[in-house]
């Protein structure tokens, strides 16, 4: 069986920091977002090769994980042409595969027992079938209508607020029949949400739900980014390094540098080759990333940094992302939860 991530948006509600960066690979404390994705499919022992359906920039995702060495499953690229929309990106990646195929949107992090679907969709033999999650306000998201049997009975795309029935939503993970395919136009953009899945329902097909009250995020805003990391390290979710670390104090790369006299305060997070400096004080819900250097004094939290970011001696850091090869100044001030594209150049003492 094969899976599809559809990896090709652009990201634009996470700019800057998906300019050179693709939203699905952003990271998420020490990896790259699809790692997550990926480790939760080779869950499901049928799944012998994952699909990532991209164009936007789609070199900087192949570098990250070539053919899966590592991952536990193999990996092929399809690149469109064109962005074809997420019903013509799944024809498009699914061609020549003539199997049951579980497609994930590349932006929803989730703890869904996918071997859970995948039976259900055998189970009531369908044509397709839907996790659903529910969610304090659809409006952002497809709204779907279930029957008491669990069949899908309306999906409504981004719902005005007088189109709101019910919380259940499209969760962006389906298992789908490749037989079905053959209605979704080639060449031009097509929505699986707009016109495929309302299709199935007025040609009266299989098409069931599946409703997870599991963990569910996608991280396509700036809050969503920070949300994750924050339910990561009060364990909301757990998967990657929170797979096996202890949440009871910082979390800290045996190939990072921290000087004598650094004070930690709270959850934090410090990767390999990362260095702190003495009389540095890590807050709580900091995540430092690989070779990011604090300078002295320097005062950091509620901040997520990518890496090679310098902050400099004595700047207080509070509530932002900073991108990667960011250079912070001495006695910068930032307190807000403003997003720093990579190269921002804060010169010494601004203040934010
Ligand atoms: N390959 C490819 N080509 N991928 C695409 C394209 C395309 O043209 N357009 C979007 N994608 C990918 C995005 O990268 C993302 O991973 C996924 O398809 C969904 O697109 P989003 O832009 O993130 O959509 P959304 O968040 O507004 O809504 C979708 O997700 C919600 C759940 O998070 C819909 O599926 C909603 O129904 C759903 O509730
Ligand atoms: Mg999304």
């Amino acid at each position: 069986m094969k899976a599809i991530l559809l990896a090709g948006g652009k990201g634009t509600r996470l700019r800057p920091l998906t300019i050179h960066t693709p939203k699905p690979v952003v990271p998420i404390f020490d990896r790259a977002f699809l790692h997550y994705q990926i480790d939760l499919l080779t869950q499901v022992p049928e799944i012998d090769e994952v699909i990532l359906s991209l164009n936007y920039q789609p070199r900087r995702i192949e570098e990250i994980f070539g053919e899966g060495a590592g991952t536990g499953v193999r990996i092929r690229y399809v690149v469109e042409p064109a962005p074809l929309g997420t019903g013509g990106a799944i024809r498009y990646a699914a061609q020549g595969v003539a199997d049951t195929i579980v497609v994930f949107n590349g932006d929803v992090m989730t703890s869904v027992d996918v071997n859970a679907v995948v039976r259900l969709h055998r189970e009531r033999q369908a044509q397709a079938t839907i996790v659903l999650t529910p969610v304090d306000n659809p409006s952002a998201y497809g709204l779907v209508e279930t029957e008491p049997d669990g069949r899908v009975r309306r999906f409504l795309e981004k719902p005005s607020p007088d189109e709101i029935t019910c919380d259940t939503i499209n969760a962006g993970i389906y298992v789908l029949e490749p037989g079905t395919f053959d209605r979704i136009p080639k060449d031009v953009s097509y929505s699986i949400e707009r016109a495929y899945f309302p299709s199935l329902i007025e040609r009266h097909e299989t098409f069931v739900a599946y409703v997870d009250r599991g963990y569910w995020i996608d991280i396509g805003t700036p809050e969503k980014y920070i949300k994750v990391h924050h339910d990561m390290f009060d364990g909301r979710f757990s998967g990657g390094i929170f797979a096996t670390a202890d949440r009871t104090k910082p979390i800290v790369s045996p190939d990072a540098r921290v000087e004598d006299g650094v004070r930690f305060d709270g959850p934090s997070f410090i990767d390999a080759g990362a260095q702190v400096k003495a009389g540095a004080r890590i807050g709580p819900y900091t995540v430092l990333g690989k070779g990011v250097v604090v300078e002295e004094s320097a005062d950091v939290e509620h901040a997520i940094v990518w890496p090679n970011t310098r902050i400099g001696q004595g700047a207080v850091v509070h509530g932002p992302i900073l991108g990667r090869n960011c250079h912070i100044g001495r006695n910068v001030v930032v307190k807000s939860s403003s997003v720093l594209g990579d190269k921002t150049l804060l010169t010494d003492y601004t203040t934010i």
